[in-house]
């Protein structure tokens, strides 16, 4: 099967979250499939193109129309990789070369990404890759469904086209001139991007897909409500019959604590009371907090932003450290009143809590090692990747049961048996915090079940093997429509 995939960001070229992850991890094992051929396209950012490692050869450049505008898209192909994925990045100085390094932020974003889902397929018409499929990704590839629907039907006319919700919350508005100005779209579909008299690419992409996913069964359920799916609930529930939820793998060759290079020291499901236990020091050791091998290590690793659940934390960190020996240890960036409020944590308790307010992905694995209890009390979360990351290293989770948080993490009771972590229903500080004090239990009072449970982590299979397979079904089913 040809495959083309289209994003906003994959890494190592370029990252800002989650999607980064997936978009480095999905291509990858669908192209280790038997018989598929995969190319993934990404827009040429300034920060790509100043990277000596990332050599390129140019191979086409087109004219890429929106509405009365004729923007130049060089379209240059990635030399070197081997994984059998085919990278192609798309050039333009204006939208992704001068810019201020950050991928999103600016004003004209929504110019921005119309202009790379067109040229996305233009990109492909040049390069004469047509493909069978298109999986594109959240609001910036959004327009891609529609403009194939709309105006390319000529040579794409068998080229199906998934689209995949990874955040609801970033949908792509537009003041209702852009559809005019810039989109150059017939008439009729002018309905299908109409939110309120607004343009919204994101309704775009569900309203025109050929199929819709999201990245866990649990969240595919909860956009259904209002609650979860920011103005889209109605949108999504009339085009529920073409929704599914598949739930996110992680890159399990990336992150290995057999092989890791970021780590100190090594181990796998048989050796990790040796391997963890030294990495807990040398961790505690960097970050500044006494090196007490006993006392149980709550990390976390996070965007602090507000759905990740940090008002439950602010909410109960002060009575967990009075009523606890503990340690807590915060890896993120975000929200000043987030760093604020951390940073005085740690001057409050310096014994107890270290903030590492910086982004620091060596780091991050270091914590995923070293920590004994991963917290994720999330408001939301569509998958979430860090708490397997967290497993992956017999690092034990405390979740809210939310989204792909509910699908990864099943609750064990309190010997640890039975499941995978500490969850809590209700978005609410008392019930996080008697999950935290669950896993505190364990720890200080059954060691044996706690590494008995962080054994059973360590032994799950996260990888993308199973996910890619799911991907592949609903591929097929689209092709045999
Ligand atoms: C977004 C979501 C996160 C998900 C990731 C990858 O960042 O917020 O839950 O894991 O996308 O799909």
């Amino acid at each position: 099967m040809r495959i083309a995939v289209c994003a906003s960001e994959g890494a190592p070229y370029a990252k800002s979250g989650g999607l980064g992850d997936v978009m480095e991890a999905l291509p990858a094992a669908l192209a280790r499939l038997e018989g598929n051929e995969v190319a993934l396209f990404l827009p040429y950012y300034g920060k790509i193109k100043n990277n000596a490692a990332y050599a390129v050869e140019k191979v086409a450049e087109r004219y890429v129309h929106l509405g009365w505008r004729r923007q130049y898209a060089g379209i240059l192909r990635l030399v070197g990789r081997n994984d059998g994925v085919q990278v192609y990045f798309i050039d333009n100085e204006y939208y992704f070369g001068g810019r201020t390094g950050a991928i999103y932020g600016d004003l004209d974003d929504g110019e921005r990404f119309a202009f790379f889902s067109r040229a996305c397929l233009d990109a492909m018409d040049a390069v004469n890759y047509i493909p069978d499929i298109i999986q594109c990704n959240d609001w910036q590839t959004g327009l891609i469904p529609v403009y194939l629907k709309a105006l390319y039907q000529g040579r794409f006319g068998h080229t199906r086209c998934m689209y995949t919700i990874h955040n609801i919350e970033y949908q792509g508005w537009a003041r209702a001139d852009f559809f005019d100005d810039l989109l150059g779209l017939p008439w009729e579909y002018r309905g299908r991007l109409d939110m309120g008299g607004s343009v919204n690419m994101m309704k775009g992409g569900i309203e025109t897909a050929d199929l819709v996913t999201t990245v866990s069964e649990t969240y595919a359920r909860e956009l259904m409500y209002p609650y979860y799916a920011h103005g889209l609930d109605s949108v999504l529930a009339a085009n529920a019959w073409k929704l599914t939820g598949i739930t996110n793998g992680i890159d399990t060759n990336t992150f290995n604590p057999e092989t890791d290079k970021a780590l100190p020291a090594h181990f796998n499901a048989e050796t990790f009371t040796v391997g963890k236990a030294a990495c807990k020091a040398a961790l505690q050791e960097e970050v500044g907090l006494p090196v007490k091998p006993d006392v149980p290590l709550m990390v976390m690793v996070t965007r602090l932003a507000g759905h990740k659940g940090l008002d439950l934390l602010c909410y109960i960190a002060r009575r967990l450290m009075w009523e606890e020996d503990a340690q807590l240890l915060i890896l993120g960036t975000g929200e000043a009143q987030y760093e604020n409020f951390f940073k005085d944590l740690a001057k409050q308790f310096p014994e107890q809590v270290s903030a590492q307010i910086t982004f620091n992905l060596g780091l991050a694995d270091r914590i995923y090692a070293g920590g004994d209890i991963y917290l994720m009390p999330s408001k939301s979360e569509p998958c979430g990747l860090s708490q397997m990351n967290a497993m992956r290293y017999g690092t034990v989770p405390v979740v809210h049961a939310t989204g792909g948080l509910k699908d990864t993490v099943p609750p064990c009771d309190e010997n640890g048996q039975g499941g995978l972590g500490f969850t809590f229903q209700s978005y609410n500080a008392d019930d996080f915090l008697a999950a935290v004090k669950r896993a505190l239990n364990l720890y200080n009072h059954n060691r044996d079940g706690f590494r008995a449970l962080q054994k059973r982590e360590m032994e799950q299979d996260f990888s993308w093997n199973v996910p890619a397979g799911k991907y592949m079904d609903l591929f097929r089913n689209m092709l045999s429509w």
